[in-house]
């Protein structure tokens, strides 16, 4: 086990945040400190853990003096300005933000696939971790990839509001309740179209191609993590009225065979997978059975017959746990052994 290290955990009080907080709580990791930091709306206010009450107070000057590492799971803007200011002063950063994911020398980690990159956090002082989509798909890619080689991968993610933070998940209840409640809906909010009983085909701000920056963000994280720079990925990325739990339907085509009897052995045997896949008995992955559990759940797996040597198969994960805080830990964990 490694010495008692101090964590700041910066976006406390969000959802991420919060998951955090649990997740911190069921980890060996042992803390010396714990700082909890979140915009100045939140100062002042008071969160649980561990039995005690811990005070939020805003990034200031010297926050990050004396701390070991920080967990940042805020937005990206906050992670430019302040992770550089926290390395400057001593502490590393693991961050769940879009900021850094893309950067060349910092490590994008999904530890189940490629932990040892964390060793190279020294360049900037920063990990990264990737998108919650990206995450879960790594875990079961990763395997598929080093035993048949991926090509090319279609992805249609099913993301609920709470993979767009607290506020989406308000719109989505206040939503719901007005419309059983026959009252229409105040338009808007941290979803651009009212979420309750629709699908919103937008995640994420639209580029000039047509894609969105989450749509895109999903293929290059994937070849960056899957180390796989040569990998195809057409993605598309849809808010769905369902509060935890994210779904995506993945068609994937390798360089060499892998019948779906022996993808399905081999997922059951990769770290970080669950195989629920007995379809006569009406088994396969849902949101309600990921929700509060760590891994990644994958069924569905089938032969894609329409083309040689493709797989269709469906990925679920809770947003909030696999793809966000458990990472963020495990990526603590690791980097807490190089401090
Ligand atoms: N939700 C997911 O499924 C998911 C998955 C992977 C990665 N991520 C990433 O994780 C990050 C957090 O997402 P979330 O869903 O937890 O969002 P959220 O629920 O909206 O929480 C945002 C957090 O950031 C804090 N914050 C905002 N402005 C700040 C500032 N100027 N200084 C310090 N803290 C500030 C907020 O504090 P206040 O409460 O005081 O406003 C809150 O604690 C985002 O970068 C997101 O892209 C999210």
């Amino acid at each position: 086990m490694s010495k008692p290290i101090s964590v700041a955990l910066v976006g406390a009080t969000g959802l991420v945040g919060r998951a955090v907080l649990d997740a911190l709580g069921e980890s060996s990791l042992p803390l010396s400190r714990l700082t909890l930091l979140a915009s100045a709306r939140s100062a002042g206010t008071r969160l649980e853990h561990a039995g005690a009450e811990l005070p939020v107070a805003a990034p200031a000057e010297g926050a990050f003096r004396g701390v070991d590492a920080a967990i940042f799971c805020a937005p990206a803007e906050v992670a430019r300005e302040w992770a550089p200011r926290a390395w400057a002063e001593g502490c590393a950063v693991v961050d769940a933000s879009p900021a850094f994911r893309l950067e060349p020398d910092v490590p994008l980690v999904v530890p189940e696939v490629n932990g040892a990159a964390v060793d190279g956090f020294r360049a900037r002082g920063v990990v990264a971790s990737p998108g919650g989509a990206a995450a879960a798909l790594s875990v079961v890619l990763g395997p598929l990839h080093a035993a048949a080689g991926l090509e090319r991968v279609v992805a249609t993610t099913l993301e609920p509001a709470a993979s767009a933070g607290h506020r989406a998940v308000q719109q989505l209840e206040r939503e719901a309740m007005d419309l059983m409640n026959g009252r229409e809906p105040e338009p808007g909010g941290a979803v651009p179209h009212r979420l309750a009983f629709n699908l919103v085909p937008q995640v994420g701000a639209f580029l000039e191609d047509g894609r969105t920056d989450a749509e895109e963000g999903l293929g290059a994280e994937l070849r960056k993590v899957l180390g796989a720079p040569g990998l195809r990925v057409a993605a598309t990325a849809v808010r769905v009225p369902v509060f935890y739990g994210q779904a995506a339907v993945v068609n994937a085509a390798t360089a060499r065979a892998l019948p779906a009897a022996a993808a399905r052995d081999l997922l059951r045997r990769s770290p970080g997978v669950k195989v629920l896949d007995a379809t006569a008995e009406g088994v396969y992955p849902m949101p309600m059975l990921a929700v509060n559990d760590d891994a990644v759940l994958v069924g569905r797996v089938r032969d894609d017959r329409s083309q040689e040597h493709g797989l269709e198969l469906v990925v679920v994960s809770d947003e909030l746990r696999k793809g966000a805080a458990t990472n963020l830990v495990q990526i603590l964990e690791r980097l807490a052994a190089l401090l």
